[in-house]
């Protein structure tokens, strides 16, 4: 990517200014924001195809947005948005492009990088999915004893398991086809034992799902299923697993055949793959048609990223309104609370994006970086959490910002979903305005907690495609302005060798070596006692 001549002075300045101008900020309650202006809601609210973002809720007034926006500005978010979607290479540290949202553009798009049109490549593992699914719903794919497969059972962890995960639950309702699916994501072997107890081996077919088809987990739950397939009579074990990989050779060598390989490639990352092959199960769950709705969906969201300017642009304000508090309030996390149970796994789902892209310590140069970066993401689904963790968001000691998500209509049981959305409402009111009580502290509420609410008619496809990708804009917007590089994940390499050195000496059952220390040496012990054979 193109290094900014002025960025760096140009930031270290605006975000000084932030500094005082939080400082004069911070004791305003939002109440008095809203008393003064009362015309808020028009003004912090931005409108994008079916999705209402109001973000009138906030700390902030003109002159906060508008030194935030000039740290946008600054840090020259326009110029690495373009830089992303032109193919640049923006995942500097692994010399790669970051070109998930080519997935899910029109193919008359034709983006050609170093010689590849890329549109093509996208294209054509599209249109090898939408014949594998129709195959597939119409009996035509058949296991090793003939029978037509019922069961799809998805073997992937992380980005290739949370995602199909989350839009699968959340479209249960766009179902099509009665093939049920299924995930396998833990090393633990209940995980996979659990599942295996409702399959039957010959209607049972595997996804094993990996970018680099090497990840410890998914290459034991894959091996365990090849056992299981065997020990249940099954004679050709490829008519019985699809891979979906950046990796033909190890696909190959594991035993998938040809046609049932399918791709992805090495500039799209785990975490922003379930637009790609990864969404396989996800096809077959809802259909290609959904599928490709939920795409157009996430497109809407580029192309909005893309063109509008940074004062009405979705993914723009969120960002900043992100480092806002995480930078200046220093507010440690960041709750994302959806009104909706088709969004009861968006919280797991957001916690691998944001902190799997933005937990880091080292900026793009890879110079320490002198700030605070990803909050600690977390949330659950109303009402459920108002009898949980809302007490402490209504008279804890932190300050948690909040996203709302709430769908506006219910044609199945209005009078409820009412309550729904009433209960929703009735929160970020009660969380922003607080109830003053001089004669009880018990039942004094201080409110003051800023929170978005993103508003949508129902959850539909093309819906959860927006909100994913106005999820993902964000957290690029967020990196850009901290200048990390959201698309690397070297902190997850550590552990993976030491559980591989573990495992080794665990397995030798020759007692622990000296190299441990003693925490450690003795739990390595302990599992050896109580492991004699
Ligand atoms: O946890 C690290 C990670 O690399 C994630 O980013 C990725 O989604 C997951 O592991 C699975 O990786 P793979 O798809 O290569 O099996």
């Amino acid at each position: 990517m193109t290094e900014s001549k002025t960025g760096k002075p140009e930031r270290a300045d605006i975000w000084q200014q932030l500094k005082a101008h939080h400082a004069q900020i911070t004791d305003v309650h939002l109440r008095d924001l809203f008393e003064r202006e009362p015309e808020r809601s028009d003004k912090y609210c931005i409108r994008i195809g079916d999705l209402l973002i109001d973000y009138s809720k906030h700390k902030i007034t003109e002159e906060t947005l508008s030194l935030l926006l000039s740290l946008a500005d600054a840090c020259e978010i326009k110029e690495k948005t373009s830089a992303m979607f032109s193919g640049e290479k923006v995942n500097t540290s692994e010399n790669s492009p970051a070109l998930h949202p080519m997935l899910r553009a029109p193919s008359t798009d034709n983006l050609e990088v170093e010689g590849t049109n890329i549109s093509q490549l996208v294209y054509s593992q599209l249109s090898r999915i939408r014949e594998f699914v129709q195959s597939l719903h119409a009996g035509y794919i058949c296991g090793a004893s003939g029978m037509p497969i019922k069961t799809v059972i998805n073997i992937g962890i992380g980005g290739s398991d949370l995602g199909p995960r989350l839009v699968i639950d959340a479209l249960a309702s766009h179902k099509v086809g009665d093939i049920d699916i299924e995930f396998v994501s833990n090393l633990d072997p209940n995980d996979i034992a659990g599942v295996l107890e409702r399959c039957n081996a010959d209607t049972s077919l595997f996804i094993v799902a990996s970018k680099s088809f090497t990840t410890l987990e998914t290459r034991a739950n894959a091996d365990a299923a090849k056992n299981w397939l065997k020990e249940n009579g099954c004679t050709d074990l490829s008519r019985h697993i699809v891979a979906v990989t950046t990796n033909q050779d190890a696909a190959l060598e594991f035993g998938a055949r040809d046609d049932y390989i399918f791709y992805f490639w090495d500039w799209v990352g785990g975490r922003y793959s379930l637009w790609s092959s990864v969404g396989l199960a996800i096809a077959i769950a809802i259909g290609m048609d959904n599928f490709e709705e939920m795409l157009a969906g996430a497109h809407t969201i580029d192309t909005h990223f893309r063109s509008q300017p940074a004062q009405q642009n979705g993914p723009v304000i969120l960002g900043l309104l992100s480092i806002w508090y995480n930078n200046f309030f220093e507010a440690e996390s960041h709750a994302v609370i959806p009104y909706d149970q088709y969004l009861r796994l968006l919280p797991e789902y957001l916690s691998q994006l944001v902190m799997e892209s933005n937990g880091k310590s080292v900026s793009r140069q890879g110079e320490a970086i002198q700030h605070r970066s990803s909050p600690i993401v977390w949330g659950g689904i109303g009402t459920n959490v108002q009898h949980t963790f809302f007490q402490m968001l209504h008279q804890g000691t932190h300050l948690v910002p909040i996203d709302f998500l709430l769908p506006l209509k219910n044609e199945t049981n209005p009078e409820q979903h009412m309550n729904l959305v009433s209960n929703c409402l009735a929160q970020s009111e009660a969380l922003m305005l607080g109830q003053t009580d001089n004669t009880d502290p018990k039942r004094h509420f201080p409110g003051n907690t800023p929170s978005t609410t993103i508003a949508y008619s129902t959850l539909s496809a093309n819906v959860l495609g927006m909100l994913i990708a106005l999820y993902e804009h964000k957290t690029f917007v967020e990196a850009m302005l901290w200048d990390i590089n959201p698309f690397d994940q070297w902190g997850v390499e550590l552990g993976k060798k030491l559980a591989q050195n573990l495992s080794q000496e665990l397995a030798e059952n020759k007692g622990v070596k000296g190299e441990h220390d003693a925490s450690t040496a003795l739990l390595m012990n302990e599992y050896l006692k109580r492991n004699q054979p």
